[in-house]
């Protein structure tokens, strides 16, 4: 029991405006659950401007970095945080590559996105940054065990 427990990672999941404008936040939310993981946490909200920069600080000096946060801001994002085994790698492998044209068929990336910047989904990258992103959306107390 304590191994198992000590495999169950969480993850900070975005529904990107692209995706919630596409009303596919209920089949993105059937591929988590389908592959086994949890929703622990979830809601709505529209990024201002400052809430995008600062999620998305590692790119600041990227020259993308502008037009993703105009992105962002575009519309309502759906935040939630999967839990299950491995889910950080489980959530990147449905999520597919950053550029929906590399993504393997079958991906929510493949299946939703239009384009690299338009890419429906993010989901974080290593446990570090999980750890960051959620708790920029959840207090800890917002988060529910299961
Ligand atoms: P990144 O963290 O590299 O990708 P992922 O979302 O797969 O973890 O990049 C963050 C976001 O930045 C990505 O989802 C879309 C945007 N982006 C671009 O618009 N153009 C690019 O060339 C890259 C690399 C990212």
């Amino acid at each position: 029991l304590e191994f198992y427990k000590m495999a169950v990672e969480r993850t900070l999941s975005i529904v990107k405006p692209d995706a919630v404008a596409k009303n596919v936040i209920g089949k993105i939310y059937s591929r988590f659950e389908e592959a086994g993981l949890k929703i622990v946490a979830a809601r709505m909200l529209q990024l201002s401007r400052a809430d995008a920069e600062g999620f998305y600080a590692v790119h600041k000096d990227r020259p993308f970095f502008k037009d993703l946060v105009e992105f962002m801001i575009s519309g309502p994002v759906m935040v939630q945080v999967l839990e299950g085994e491995n889910a950080i790698a489980k959530n990147r492998e449905l999520m597919g590559a950053t550029d929906p044209k590399k993504a393997d068929k079958g991906t929510i990336r493949a299946d939703f996105a239009d384009s690299i910047d338009a890419n429906a989904v993010h989901g974080s990258d290593a446990p570090e940054t999980a750890a960051v992103e959620i708790a920029y959306f959840f207090p800890s107390m917002q988060v529910c065990a299961r």
